[in-house]
């Protein structure tokens, strides 16, 4: 079923130089990018995105890694794309992700893991409104 995720590359990988590498799997694996911008979050912006988060261990320091610089947030759409960019992101921690996958191929660390996608569909909803107004996704 055409589906629509909320994904960005977070600031290690737009350091790194990997929003060209991500954005070519995506396109190359037939994604289809319906919303696309470069933005600093705030702490508001992070608080909303990461609500489920915020009372964690790991919060401060996520939110510390997060606000430390751009990123790059865009929405894609297909056919079942959160699962399927779940799949091609990969596990969370580092040690688990396994090669070819983004974070597979390119994370180190756990906080700091390349990339963000929407975990189901209707936080997919949610997300995507908290990044982009309606006129900023091309139909
Ligand atoms: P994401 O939300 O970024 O797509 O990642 P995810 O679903 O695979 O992982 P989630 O459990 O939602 O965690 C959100 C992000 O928080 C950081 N994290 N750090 N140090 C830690 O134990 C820890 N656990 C999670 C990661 O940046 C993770 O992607
Ligand atoms: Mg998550």
């Amino acid at each position: 079923m055409k589906e629509r995720t909320l994904l960005f590359i977070k600031p290690d990988g737009v350091r790194r130089g990997l929003v060209g590498e991500v954005i070519s799997r995506l396109e190359h694996r037939g994604l289809r990018l319906v919303g696309l911008k470069m933005l600093r979050m705030n702490r508001d912006l992070a608080h909303r995105h990461y609500e489920e988060h915020v009372n964690k261990p790991f919060y401060p320091g996520l939110e510390e890694f997060i606000l430390s610089g751009p990123i790059v947030a865009m929405v894609v759409e297909g056919d079942d794309v959160v699962e399927m960019t779940r799949t091609m992101m990969g596990k969370t921690k580092h040690t688990e992700a396994v090669p070819g996958t983004i974070r597979g191929d390119f994370a180190f660390s756990t906080t700091q893991n390349i990339i963000h996608g929407s975990d189901s569909p209707a936080r997919a909803q949610v997300e995507i409104a908290n990044f982009f107004k309606e006129d900023e996704l091309i139909g």
